[in-house]
């Protein structure tokens, strides 16, 4: 921890990924929030769908699993435990902490995504905890770098925002009356770009709280996580610091890194939806013919209600790339 001044990016790099950060405590993510991997295992058994249907699609019965920012690998073990027979599936984790004890052994842990494979990539809730810059309007408009004190989460002002900061500013998040805030996202869209990148073919999804161009939150939306409950963003190494994600950038940047892919942005209700997770109530009659079958559906339409809720996880945005894939029809 430091008395210093510094930018929210470099600020909260040390706080959740240096050598007592955050992500590196022995209880993991789950020990302080819950994401759609925690809500219900119906998740990992859409993500087996969708990996299924890559292959299926690849033409192929060895595909590659790659889950970026893979907690203690849950989502990993759980879409193995849901996988059909005759799918041979070589799953990544690609994670900052280290490897947790007892993991399944088919599951290589690594710190980048393997380089030249083909399959599906994923990535629950990574993006929106790499780093960003933090920029507020000064009182003249001028979008300036917002520094921070590790000690107490103090805040001031620093430089004026300028270069390809300023210019990603600019096209993707404008600020111009005093006091309006953004976060600069340039780290993640090349992050993205990078992770799609790795893969020769198949499919590439990131899941996260997002916000597009035109409906920006104007005071920007960096927060503090610690034990369930929202707190104020200290890095200091005892939160996770999070901000929401604008993934129509992290998309253009995919195109504009030449990589030969369509696009998708959708919400986790259509997605799931689409992958055969509905939420849908069983039939009553189910109860009389089949009680204790009734009472297994209701449970799953309840945990799948949580992973589509409006307000909740359903709003999660989905962005979809097919990397040497025909598009989706509309
Ligand atoms: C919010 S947690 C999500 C964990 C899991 N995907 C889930 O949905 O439960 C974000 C994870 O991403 C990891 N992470 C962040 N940046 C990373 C990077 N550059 N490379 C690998 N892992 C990273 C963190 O250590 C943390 O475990």
């Amino acid at each position: 921890m430091t008395d210093e001044w510094r930018g929210w990016r470099e600020a909260a790099q040390a706080a959740l990924y240096g050598d007592e950060g955050f992500y590196r405590s022995p209880e993991g993510p789950a020990g302080h929030f819950r994401t759609s991997v925690h809500a219900s295992p119906l998740f990992a058994t859409a993500v087996a769908r969708l990996l299924t249907g890559v292959a299926r699609e690849l033409d192929t019965g060895t595909v590659a699993l790659v889950d970026v920012g893979a907690g203690r690998g849950e989502l990993l073990t759980g879409v193995l435990a849901a996988l059909p027979e005759g799918l041979d599936v070589t799953p990544y984790a690609v994670e900052v902490a280290a490897r947790p004890p007892g993991l399944d052994p088919r599951i290589e842990w690594c710190a980048q995504p393997p380089a030249g494979v083909a399959g599906l990539l994923f990535a629950n809730e990574w993006l929106d905890n790499v780093p960003v810059e933090v920029a507020e309007a000064d009182a003249e408009g001028v979008p300036r770098y917002v520094h921070v004190r590790a000690s107490d989460g103090a805040e001031r002002l620093g430089s004026a925002v300028t270069g390809a900061d300023a210019a990603w500013l600019e096209r993707w998040w404008p600020l111009s009356a005093p006091g309006e805030r953004a976060e600069i996202g340039r780290p993640r869209d090349a992050a993205w770009a990078g992770a799609v990148g790795s893969l020769t073919a198949g499919a590439a999804v990131a899941v996260d709280y997002t916000h597009v161009r035109g409906g920006r939150p104007p005071f920007g939306t960096l927060t503090g996580f610690r034990g369930g409950r929202e707190v104020r963003p200290v890095p200091d190494g005892s939160c996770d610091l999070t901000a929401h994600v604008a993934l129509d950038a992290c998309a253009a940047a995919v195109a504009e890194a030449g990589i030969d892919a369509s696009t998708e942005l959708t919400d986790q209700r259509a997605a799931l939806r689409r992958l055969g997770v509905g939420g849908d109530r069983p039939p009553l009659s189910l109860a009389t013919t089949d009680p204790a079958g009734y009472v297994r559906a209701l449970a799953a339409a309840g945990e799948a209600a949580e992973l589509a809720a409006r307000g909740g996880l359903g709003d999660f945005g989905w962005l979809l790339h097919r990397v040497g894939l025909p598009a989706l029809p509309p």
